[in-house]
């Protein structure tokens, strides 16, 4: 049996699945075993049985409430959950379900088995449905090549083929969802730039007003509520549904309704069904300008040279004529075959995952698209497509909760905007002096959290503690549109980045992440030492740099400063203040005064005095060479092991090796006096930092 790649289209409604032929370079739509191009995408299980398509949909129409339709809308939606025969079902549920049965038709009916498949969601599907999709697919027994965008799909059917360079947009309206996608053609480069839609807008609303209607006039006539009758309303959504189909070719229709033994009869016309389905189509409009008004520039209806109407729902008049007194110009409507085109360009999409690259065939002109007969620029010369060919963008922006400048409140800090390409990695340069990181991501436009969807916790580790970490973190959407994140030290080293989902809501994080800064901040608080070289050398400018930057230290450490210590050192060691109260380092450093040489060890003094522990820090500060190195190597080895963090700075004749040795790692600094105060106030923010990282989460932003 010959294996094959297909491209799936699976809509709210109707899906359709094709095969693109290398050997001729056409797209074949696959029929299902009762041998239609188009499966309602219904799902009906009962006593052990399931079944899909037409006779899913015949249950449906038939009032069985052991059918379930249009569970495509409420794909990823956690709370989404559906009763068939006694077993619980998510939207991802019932789509595995549907899949493998449209599976097994499709090998049935054409004698082939299906490997790989590309899927397409609709281009303003998020994470969440995205990433449900796929999992249904692999569920139901595909390796999932690929999810492609549905008016992308179409575009790589359609837009292709046409040939020159253009700048298309598709107005894509199918049963339960709305996308507006615009994309710059040029020969066989296709480069989405804008999307939009409404992933809860679609023909089912517009079925749904005319059984409101209906429910309405029952209810005048007899006093019976249809939607009370759970088989009696499911019966009357088809029929409406099919309704509607028939005001598309003609002016006026009947529904009929029976509900309590009261029968109705209901005439429609479509004036007034495109009446009270003015809204709905001017959502679409707005949905649209607004795509035009993100594209900015004075991007407009004439900035457009095509137009391509995609989705069942264009069929409906009012479609059309919306967009022709809109756009100016008839849209194009890919001959009828508005339901199997957005399949036909998945089709071509699996073929060029597997093969890398396709070449259509060429065919006598005219606007073809590929499921017709293949095509060409200008209907002569052939056409390869590559995998660079198509360029998306995500509908989508992602952001990260971030405290905002005033350190009280959270914020969505956008790190990928909407429209951005896909496949493409953001990056962010950080310093953190702690070992682990917590990110929380979000999708959406505000940058306040709360109008947003909360992805993932991203935990970043790798790093190490006390130092000042250099790294970059790598946000990026997928071919798939789906968010990856990576990250690696300056050094090159891969970052650890471990991904979970948060079950608590956006603002119950936000509250915690509040809360525990605070505690952080109040936990946070360290104990410094400082041990300033007071040999001759230092006298004049040294001296007096020094304590100007101590006294700036402590004003930039704030807070988190508890008690400070002053060690003056030079033939011996002498505590000029020991365990005050930050403001009285200021008294303390008039005390300094330089003279003899370096004959101390200070690292020893303070060791002996203070002992050691977690969250003291020893600064010490040097202008030479010192007598008895080797013992204040020992010596800072004793603090270091007992969790001190040493800081040398070294100005002047001093050797950076030795400060090197004696510093906690990343903590030597070899600078000219001129940078003391500087230096100092890095090494503050770096204690500052570590210290409130002290609680494990610490901002990205
Ligand atoms: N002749 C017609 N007149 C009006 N509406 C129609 C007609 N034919 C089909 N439709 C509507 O088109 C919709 C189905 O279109 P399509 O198959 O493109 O959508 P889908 O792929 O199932 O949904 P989506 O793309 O939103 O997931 C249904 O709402 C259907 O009622
Ligand atoms: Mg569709």
């Amino acid at each position: 049996m010959k294996n094959i790649n297909v491209g799936i289209d699976l809509g709210t409604t109707y899906s359709a699945v094709a095969v693109f032929d290398a050997a001729t370079g056409k797209v074949n739509i696959l029929k299902n075993d009762i041998g239609e191009e188009i499966t309602p995408s219904v799902v009906y299980m009962e006593d052990g049985e399931t079944l899909i398509g037409q006779e899913a949909k015949d249950q449906q129409a038939a009032g069985n409430v052991n059918t379930c339709a249009f569970y495509k809308s409420m794909m990823g939606d956690e709370n989404f959950v559906r009763y068939l025969d006694g077993k619980p079902f998510d939207a991802e549920g019932l789509s595995c379900v549907f899949l493998n049965k449209l599976k097994a038709a499709v090998e049935k009916q054409n004698g082939v088995s299906i490997t790989g498949a590309v899927i397409t969601v609709p281009a303003y599907f998020n994470e969440a449905q995205r990433q449900a999709t796929i999992h249904a697919g692999e569920k139901a027994g595909f390796k999932v090549l690929k999810i492609i965008n549905e008016p992308t799909a179409a575009i790589i059917a359609y837009g292709l083929t046409g040939g020159g360079k253009k700048t298309a947009m598709v107005y894509d309206l199918g049963g339960g969802t709305f996308d507006v996608t615009i994309a710059k053609i040029d020969g066989a480069q296709v480069d989405v730039i804008a999307t939009n839609g409404d992933h809860q807008l679609g023909g089912r609303n517009w079925d749904k007003v005319l059984v409101d209607e209906i429910v309405d006039r029952f209810e005048q006539e007899f006093g019976v509520d249809i939607s009370a009758n759970k088989e009696d309303y499911t019966e009357l959504v088809v029929r409406c549904e099919k309704a509607k189909k028939q005001l598309t070719s003609v002016a006026a229709t009947d529904i009929t309704v029976r509900s309590e033994g009261y029968t109705g009869k209901y005439t429609i016309t479509r004036e007034e069904f495109e009446d009270k389905t003015k809204r709905l189509m001017a959502e679409t409009i707005m949905l649209t300008e607004k795509c035009f008004e993100e594209l900015g520039g004075g991007f407009g209806w004439n900035s457009i040279d095509e137009i391509v109407l995609v989705g069942g729902s264009t069929r409906m008049p009012q479609v059309f004529d919306t967009i022709q007194r809109k756009f100016g110009k008839a849209p194009k409507t890919i001959g009828g075959k508005v339901d199997t085109i957005v399949a036909a360009g998945a089709a071509m999409q699996a073929h060029l995952c597997v093969a890398g690259s396709i070449t259509l065939a060429p065919t006598g002109g005219g606007m073809k698209a590929a499921q017709f007969g293949g095509a060409a620029s200008g209907g002569m010369a052939t056409l390869t497509i590559n995998s660079d060919s198509i360029r998306d963008v995500t509908s989508h922006s992602l952001g990260m909760l971030a405290f905002a400048g005033d350190g009280a409140s959270i914020i969505n800090s956008i790190i990928i905007k909407k429209n951005s390409m896909v496949g493409k990695p953001y990056s962010k340069r950080y310093t953190f002096a702690g070992e682990q990181l917590e990110a929380y991501v979000l999708q959406g436009e505000s940058t306040s959290p709360y109008d947003c969807t909360l992805l993932y916790k991203y935990v970043i580790s790798g790093m190490k503690k006390g130092v000042k970490n250099e790294f970059t973190i790598d946000f990026l959407y997928d071919q798939n549109g789906v968010v990856q994140v990576t990250g690696q030290l300056a050094s090159g080293t891969p970052l650890n980045v471990s991904k979970s989902t948060v079950s608590e809501s956006v603002s119950e994080v936000i509250d915690r992440l509040l809360r525990e800064k605070e505690e952080a901040k109040k936990r946070a608080k360290v104990d410094i030492t400082f041990a300033i070289d007071t040999s001759g050398s230092m006298s004049g400018t040294p001296i007096r740099e020094a304590k100007r930057s101590v006294i700036e230290f402590v004003s930039q450490l704030g807070d988190a400063a508890d008690k400070v210590s002053l060690i003056g050192f030079a033939n011996s060691s002498t505590w000029l203040c020991r365990d005050d109260a930050p403001r009285a380092i200021e008294r303390a450093v008039n005390k300094l005064d330089a003279d003899g040489g370096t004959n101390a060890d200070p690292l020893q003094y303070y060791g002996q005095a203070k002992g050691s522990g977690d969250g003291r820090v020893l600064i010490v500060l040097t202008d030479g060479e010192w007598f008895r190195k080797d013992d204040a190597i020992r010596s800072s080895d004793v603090l270091k092991g007992n969790g001190v963090t040493i800081y040398a700075v070294g100005v002047g004749e001093a050797d950076y090796k030795f400060l090197e040795r004696i510093a906690s790692p990343g903590g030597a600094k070899k600078i000219d006096i001129r940078q003391l105060v500087e230096t100092f106030k890095e090494i503050a923010d770096t204690i500052a930092t570590e210290a409130s990282a002290a609680g494990s989460y610490s901002t990205l932003g």
